[in-house]
């Protein structure tokens, strides 16, 4: 079927939507180049044009991810064979940003159609989390199509307000806690992050944040950005991202993602994959506005694993580097936090871990040892700090990094 694909009221491009698999078969006619999804422009031959593999790529993945919790419980539930096949019923629309897809001279305009304004329905988040009364006739206008990520979750309005609940994973549900723990190590660091809290819902816990994404903003994922351009052979995967924020004007970035990886050091996050972080642009006049606040640091505090081993486990790192200890040689000013507002953290970390009926999951001595592990790699954070004088110019290869870092400390942290 023929559509255009809209930036708000912006019609961006003509182009033609296998509904069936969900697969955009024609680029048709660019109108606005400038309001492409970010990413989709190569240039052949000197001549830019737009990648219908790279525009399908970002199409697909606008769609809940094969891997998500009970997704295919879901697709059973509403007689459908892929995820793909849920984008067009709402227009492709998300509450992360401000595309969509308009049925080709249909009078839809973005003030009618987007969720930012106007209700959803229940009707697929109902299914997603396995709570639907409903065997047919579902209303398929909602976010939680183009919801990414694996756990189980849900946009809903919340007096007034879309927020996005998410569950943990067997066997400590841990993740919607650890939302919370990371979201106060933030705070008290002074970091911009998204604030998390706990529901329960049929002894089951959840958090919930507010959108941070407005009518105005929107939420660009590291991933697109580092679609924008191929790495240069000077550039690790830290300064390829760098530098294209930096090309791209976006101010203080270094300082951003210093803070992003002194919290995930902290929390020993697993899964700050490059679709875990991103930029925020204003959706009208394009321009960058920074960093996105931090979300998403559910996946650490050794989530998933048994508790005696959390002393010897060997945490997974991402996105620039295999372990955190190298991680943390990329940031340039430790100085600037104040570890010493972490003082007394372990007791609001047990104190969350063992809050109403999360005792189903976690134990007093479960909720000490992940107390604890933060506590010692606060410790030697700051430890780090106090003996750190030196800044990190930017525009240094990798090796200069690591060889200025790796000459002030003599240092193993995992
Ligand atoms: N508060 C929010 N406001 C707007 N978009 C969000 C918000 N939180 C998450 N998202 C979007 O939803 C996606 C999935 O959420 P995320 O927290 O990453 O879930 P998961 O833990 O399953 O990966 C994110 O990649 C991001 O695009
Ligand atoms: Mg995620």
């Amino acid at each position: 079927m023929k559509y255009i694909l809209m930036h708000k009221n912006i019609s961006v491009a003509e182009i033609k939507i296998d509904d069936a698999v969900g697969v955009i078969t024609e680029v048709s006619n660019v109108l606005r180049k400038e309001h492409l999804p970010i990413g989709v422009i190569h240039s052949l031959r000197h001549k830019e044009i737009v990648d219908r593999a790279a525009l399908n790529h970002w199409w697909r993945r606008r769609s809940i991810p094969a891997s998500r919790m009970g997704i295919s419980d879901a697709l059973d539930s509403l007689g459908l064979y892929e995820t793909g096949e849920l984008l067009t019923k709402c227009f492709g629309l998300s509450l992360s940003d401000h595309y969509w897809v308009k049925p080709f001279e249909s009078a839809l305009t973005w003030e009618k159609v987007n969720f930012f304004d106007n209700d959803f329905s229940d009707d697929i988040g109902d299914v997603l989390l396995g709570t639907s009364r409903k065997i047919s006739d579902f209303d398929f206008l909602s976010p939680d199509n183009t919801s990414d990520g694996n756990l189980k979750k849900r946009w809903k309005i919340i007096n007034g307000k879309r927020c996005l609940l998410k569950s943990g994973s067997e066997l400590f549900r841990q993740q919607p806690f650890n939302e919370v723990i990371a979201s106060k190590i933030m705070e008290r660091l002074g970091i911009d992050h998204v604030s998390y809290r706990i529901i329960w819902n049929e002894n089951e816990p959840f958090s919930v944040c507010e959108n941070f994404v407005t009518n105005n903003t929107e939420l660009i994922s590291a991933y697109r950005i580092l679609q924008i351009r191929p790495k240069e052979n000077n550039e690790n995967e830290y300064l390829h991202y760098v530098n294209i924020c930096k090309e791209l004007g976006v101010k203080n970035i270094v300082s951003a993602i210093d803070a992003m990886i002194v919290t995930d050091y902290l929390i020993a996050n697993e899964d700050r994959h490059f679709n875990n972080f991103g930029l925020l642009r204003n959706a009208d006049t394009l321009e960058w506005i920074g960093a996105a606040p931090i979300f998403d640091s559910g996946n650490s505090l050794w989530y998933n694993i048994a508790e005696k081993n959390i002393p010897y486990a060997d945490v997974k790192c991402k996105p620039f580097k295999k372990s955190h200890s190298e991680q943390l040689r990329l940031v340039s000013d430790l100085k600037r936090f104040d570890f010493s507002k972490l003082n007394g953290i372990e007791d609001e970390i047990t104190e969350i871990l063992l809050s109403e009926n999360s005792r189903n999951f976690i134990d007093e001595s479960r909720s000490e040892i992940i107390a604890a592990s933060v506590r010692k790699r606060i410790d030697h954070l700051q430890k780090m700090a106090l003996d750190y004088n030196q800044s990190i110019d930017n525009s240094f290869t990798e090796n200069d990094l690591e060889e200025n870092i790796a000459e002030e400390y003599d240092m193993k942290i995992e």
